[in-house]
């Protein structure tokens, strides 16, 4: 299965064994990682799942829909142009080794 890596805002990492289908935010809370609220569940309705794409990958990424490009404007943290919503990126074969970072906050 692919790993992906979250890098929390202090600098420590969390390495991440995806399970089959699952997007980057179900990952992070079946783990239990702190820093990924997901309030709607992955419903792309809350921007509790905000993560900053490290630049390496960020072309491997799909693009992204009208509804997450309109929920990052209303992210708890500034949003940059890597910013993603953590629960629109299945993890695929594709993205094994995806570093993605964590934003200072998420509410
Ligand atoms: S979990 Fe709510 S927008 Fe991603």
């Amino acid at each position: 299965m692919p790993a992906i890596t979250f890098i929390h805002p202090d600098g420590k990492s969390d390495r991440v064994e995806t399970g089959d289908g699952e997007s980057a935010m179900q990952a992070a809370t079946r783990h239990g990682l702190d820093g990924i609220l997901a309030e709607c569940g992955g419903n792309a309705m809350c921007a509790t799942c905000h993560v900053y794409v490290d630049d390496g990958s960020l072309a491997l990424l799909p693009a992204m829909a009208d509804d997450e490009d309109a929920l990052l404007d209303g992210t708890a943290s500034e949003r940059r142009p890597n910013s993603r919503l953590s629960c629109q990126i299945k993890i695929t074969p594709a993205l094994d080794g995806l570093v993605l970072r964590l934003p200072e906050r998420q509410v």
